[in-house]
């Protein structure tokens, strides 16, 4: 499977958003991240539906959402209608909902994603893998962009792809958020990994076009 980058527009020009996507699209990314935080399952606060769905109007590209935010069954439905393609939430978040939020997800016909941060072990979220689009591990903690890549957290990209190989779902999506450059990015698709988030080192980057290039 080839490496897909969703580069995280969390360290985009927020008042320059529609500019910023195009800079990652026509440089080749196919997947957008976006980062959803509400100051509480994270120290931070971001955006919600109405910026999706502003989104969804100027790019074609897949709507990558990563829930940050407790109670996510309240705002599936919202984020559905705004255009999501893929809609990512956290373990942490709703733990007794799980699989429901992922039928939810999947009845609306997008993939479904399930995160862990750094210090929820892998084991906690196989049980939901049969029926996963995506996983998402966490190799920084949750909400802020520009953290450093902590390395401890990289055996449970293997451990999910021994899993999906187990299962025979070739096509999981094995995403890494956080930290990534051009050197993490080579650890995490050697492990496995197949998606990889990255914010601060696209944006950040004078050279689009390489920076994405860098990754794959
Ligand atoms: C962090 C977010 C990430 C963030 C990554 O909580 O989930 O998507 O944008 O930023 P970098 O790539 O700068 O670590
Ligand atoms: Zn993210």
């Amino acid at each position: 499977m080839e490496t897909i980058i969703s580069p995280s527009i969390l360290s985009a020009d927020f008042a320059n958003l529609e500019r910023d996507i195009r800079r990652v699209t026509d440089a080749g990314a196919k997947w957008v991240h976006v980062d959803v935080m509400d100051g509480h399952f994270v120290p931070n606060i971001t955006i919600g539906a109405p910026v999706v769905k502003s989104l969804r109007k100027i790019t074609n590209a897949m709507l990558d959402v990563h829930l940050m935010i407790s109670e996510p069954q309240k705002y599936v439905k919202d984020f559905v209608a705004a255009g999501s393609d893929i809609i990512t939430f956290h373990l942490e978040a709703q733990k007794d909902l799980i699989l429901d939020i992922i039928k939810e997800i999947k009845s609306a016909d997008i993939m479904a994603g399930l995160s862990i941060k750094p210090k929820t072990p892998v084991d906690e979220i196989k049980e939901f893998i049969p029926y996963l689009d995506l996983v998402l591990i966490m190799t920084v903690e949750p909400g802020f962009g520009g953290q450093r890549f902590m390395h401890d957290c990289v055996q449970k990209i293997a451990d999910i792809k021994e899993y999906a190989r187990i299962l025979k779902k070739e096509n999981l999506y094995i995403q890494v958020d956080g930290g990534i450059n051009d050197k993490t990015a080579n650890i995490c698709k050697s492990l496995g990994a197949n998606s990889l988030v990255a914010g601060s080192y696209v944006f950040g980057s004078s050279d689009i076009a390489s920076a994405l290039k860098s990754l794959l």
